[in-house]
């Protein structure tokens, strides 16, 4: 099993969506009252998509004090920022251009050349985000692909050194190039939230990673703990 994880099954996308909306929010109010902000790196992909809309959306929208949320990126494309591929115009497009958080809260991947100058970047960003401090971000949101990738951690490309942030090339999931946060970065977060559509594609994987055998994919390796489990809302309309 990866570890403690808790499973929760919704109903349906929009189910999800309002439960994942309800839990970020409290999250969020939690780090804002235990240290003044929320640190949130969110991913790409299309599962998350009616979250991003519905914390858009009232009561969500007026319960988050934006002004103290920064939203970084678990993982980006290597694209500009107006590119359709790109999970930042996802994200602005969902959510960040419908609520009041200031542009500066936005943590955007650098659009580099090469893409290992991108992932330096971002990382020494994060790494002076988050000065004096280790880096933890109080909330990443994953997916999960039905490889098993998570973030663009894909099976077998995953070894990414003593890196925060790397560049990955030929991704199986286009485009081929993309930056990710790496697993420490996942494993330091004070809450891993996995929104994922258990389709027919995915049920095996599921099967796994709530089993007590050893984890073959990226997602097993994203480990819970007692304190920390890691939470999977899981679409099961799509079953
Ligand atoms: C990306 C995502 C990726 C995604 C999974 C699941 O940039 O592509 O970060 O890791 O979360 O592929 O995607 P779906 O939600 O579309 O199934």
């Amino acid at each position: 099993m990866a570890g403690v994880s808790e499973f929760i099954r919704c109903r349906g996308a929009e189910a999800l969506a309002e439960e994942a909306a309800g839990r970020i929010t409290a999250i969020a109010q939690a780090a804002i009252a235990e240290h003044g902000y929320c640190s949130w790196a969110l991913s790409g992909g299309g599962t998350p998509v009616p979250t991003y809309r519905r914390l858009a959306e009232s009561p969500w929208r007026e319960s988050l004090d934006w002004p103290r949320i920064h939203v970084f990126f678990a993982d980006e494309r290597w694209v500009p920022h107006d590119h359709a591929d790109s999970n930042y115009l996802l994200a602005w497009e969902n959510l960040l251009q419908r609520v009041p958080i200031p542009p500066e809260n936005i943590h955007a991947v650098p659009y580099l050349a090469p893409a290992e100058q991108a992932a330096a970047s971002y990382q020494q960003h994060i790494l002076a985000f988050f000065s004096p401090r280790p880096v933890c971000f109080d909330l990443i949101t994953l997916g999960m692909g039905p490889d098993g990738h998570t973030a663009s951690l894909f099976p077998g490309m995953d070894d990414c050194g003593d890196k925060l942030v790397a560049a990955i090339h030929d991704s199986p999931k286009p485009p081929p190039v993309r930056i990710t946060l790496t697993y420490p970065l996942l494993d330091q977060a004070q809450h891993r939230l996995f929104l994922v559509t258990a389709d027919a594609g995915k049920a095996a994987l599921l099967e796994e990673i709530a089993g007590p055998g050893p984890q073959s994919k990226p997602v097993g390796k994203i480990l819970g703990t007692a304190e920390r489990p890691v939470v999977w809302l899981l679409d099961d309309a799509a079953a």
